[in-house]
Parts: C-alpha cells; sequence; structure tokens
C-alpha cells in the first residue's frame, strides 16, 4: 500500500485516478479489456468519431520516427449510429467511465454529433478534436485559427447538457497556444486536452518518396513530450483555473508525474499502447508510487506544483 489516493475531480467528475486512453489508441477500450479491467482506468477516451462512417486515408498509414511515430489514419471509423448502439453501450454495461471523442468537417457536423452524443447515457465529458480541417474554410483546421476553434465550441456546449463537461483538443501546430485556449474557453469549454499530434513528414530511401500514403502524419510519442509539456505550462501559467489534461509521450509514472507538476489535473496514455497495451494501469500504479515517494497523498496536491518553484518560463 502506497498511502495515496489517486482519485481526482475532474470539472466536477470523479475519476479514481487521473490516467486515460488517448483518443485514436485504444478504439472503444474492447481491446484493452484483455490486458485489464477498463473500468479501472480514470476513463476511457474513445477514437474521435465521426457522423458517417469513413475508411480513412490511403495507406501507408503508419512511420516509425526517433522516439515516435507518424500516422496518417484520415479518422477511419464506423459512425455515429454504430459507436453509440456498439462501442458506447459496451463501455456503459463494463462500467467505464467514457469521454467521448467526436470529430467533425463542418461547424454543424460537430453540433450534430455533440446532441446525439449529449443525450446518450453513460458518457462522463466530450472531448472535441478540432485538429480537423474544415471543409467550409478552404480545408484549414479548425484548431490553427480561433475563431473556427471557438465556433466548434460554442456549438457543442449549446448541444450538451450542462452537467456534462467539454474538454477541447488542442493543437500544438500553432505560434500561440494560449490565444487558442482563451478562445475556447470563452466560447463555452469546460477544459481543455493538450496535445494533438504534430505535423510531420517521412522520406522512404528506396522510393525517395513520402512514407505516408496521405503524405503527412501527426507526430506522436516521447519525441513530442517535452512541446507538451510547454503547451500544458504555457496554458496554466495563463489560467490556473482551468482544468487541463496533458497528453503527449507519457510512458511512465514519472511522465505522467510531470504534466501534474506544470499544471495538468489528468493525463492521457497514447503510443506506448501500441508496443506495451498494459501500460495505462501500470502508469496508473507507477504514479501513485512516484507520488509515495515524495510523501505526496494526492495527484490534486501537484497540479501546477512546479510554477510555484521558480519563475521559469
Ligand atoms: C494512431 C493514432 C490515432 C489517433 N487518433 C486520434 C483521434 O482519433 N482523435 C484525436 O483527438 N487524437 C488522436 N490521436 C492523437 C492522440 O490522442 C494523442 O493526442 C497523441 O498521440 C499524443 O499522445 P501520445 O504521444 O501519448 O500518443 C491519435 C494518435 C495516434 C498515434
Amino acid at each position: 500500500m502506497t498511502g495515496v489516493d489517486l482519485a481526482i475531480d475532474l470539472a466536477g467528475v470523479a475519476l479514481p485516478n487521473p490516467v486515460m486512453t488517448a483518443s485514436g489508441c485504444a478504439a472503444a477500450g474492447r481491446e484493452l479489456d484483455q490486458f485489464f479491467d477498463v473500468s479501472e482506468l480514470g476513463a476511457v477516451v474513445t477514437k474521435s468519431i465521426m457522423r458517417d462512417p469513413r475508411s480513412g486515408r490511403p495507406t501507408p498509414r503508419m512511420a516509425e520516427t526517433p522516439s515516435g511515430m507518424l500516422n496518417s489514419i484520415g479518422l477511419q471509423g464506423p459512425g455515429i449510429d454504430s459507436f453509440l448502439a456498439n462501442d458506447l453501450s459496451w463501455l456503459t454495461q463494463r462500467g467505464a467511465r467514457t469521454i467521448v471523442s467526436i470529430a467533425g468537417s463542418a461547424v454543424g457536423e460537430y453540433a450534430e454529433l455533440a446532441s446525439r452524443v449529449g443525450a446518450s447515457a453513460g458518457v462522463s465529458a466530450i472531448e472535441v478534436n478540432i485538429s480537423c480541417p474544415n471543409v467550409e474554410n478552404r480545408g484549414l483546421v479548425f484548431a490553427c485559427d480561433p475563431a473556427p476553434a471557438s465556433s466548434v465550441i460554442a456549438a457543442v456546449r449549446g448541444e450538451v447538457p450542462s452537467e456534462i463537461p467539454v474538454f477541447a483538443k488542442l493543437s500544438p501546430d500553432v505560434t500561440d497556444i494560449v490565444t487558442i485556449a482563451d478562445a475556447v474557453m470563452s466560447a463555452g469549454a469546460t477544459g481543455l486536452s493538450m496535445i494533438n499530434t504534430l505535423l510531420g513528414i517521412a522520406i522512404d530511401p528506396d522510393t525517395l518518396r513520402p512514407v505516408l500514403g496521405g503524405v503527412t502524419g501527426g507526430l506522436s510519442g516521447p519525441a513530442i513530450r517535452p512541446v507538451a509539456l510547454r503547451c500544458v505550462w504555457q496554458v496554466h501559467a495563463a489560467m490556473p483555473d482551468v482544468p487541463i489534461i496533458g497528453i503527449g509521450g507519457i510512458r511512465t509514472g514519472f511522465d505522467a508525474l510531470e504534466f501534474l507538476l506544470a499544471g495538468a489535473t489528468a493525463v492521457q496514455v497514447g503510443t506506448v499502447i501500441f508496443h506495451d497495451p498494459s501500460a495505462p494501469m501500470r502508469i496508473v500504479s507507477e504514479l501513485a508510487a512516484e507520488l509515495a515517494d515524495r510523501g505526496i497523498k494526492s495527484p490534486a496536491e501537484v497540479v501546477g506544483f512546479a510554477h510555484r518553484s521558480g519563475d521559469a518560463e
């Protein structure tokens, strides 16, 4: 026994611990349930769901990079009807806390998805993936511009009962993440998930062409952890009361602790799951041990702690 109580309050939602799966890295939790009981996680964050079924981008859709990987899955998925009937109902029966990630190609699609998800039982929170091209504005990614990012969040908030928190998931591919964070919070977000992948490219040494069928892909894994931590740090410094879920390259309990120290209330674990499917629960116990080693009784005690010990920027 560590004497640590990992339970947290995330924007009014009680979770047994601060560790979640990251969207797109564990589907809807069924596969992981072979390795551990998914209801023991803080929450399962589901793969971003769109309104209609989608087959995603052309293959190859994965490339290894030093300390990370590039993916261009392109939001492959079964569409909202199948998701609600099969995946959400399975997670609810299983007793898992579920954060449903939604994605759209236009503001109206986000609103429609939010209304369907908000009216469903068993949803602890909604995470809005705004790293999607806006078909109504030359394919520019919503998350990269404060005005479209806020339009999506305002539309989602308008469709979701007030007791369900709405987390806006931000992209690091912006000049000033605090400006975007401020815009989506003013538009009605309850909190922020940070970060989504960084846009990258890899070139194949034989074909001398891009490795990925979709040319560009999202970089994830340990390579992005310092960038993710910096984003959490900057936003927590500017808005210390905003609940933040930290994401990016977390592999160990200490990595998770780093995010709490930078200002996150909870964390998500993504890429590590592909080579170590039991990582999320391992990280739960490692986090408890990291806190116990330092005489800390609860994750809430350390949220933003790193900001208190100096004026590093
Ligand atoms: C294969 C793959 C698929 C992903 N799919 C989604 C997705 O559907 N929605 C989303 O918001 N983020 C998606 N992400 C991004 C992750 O949720 C996470 O933000 C990112 O990978 C950084 O965390 P990590 O370094 O722990 O993987 C995906 C990442 C990977 C590697």
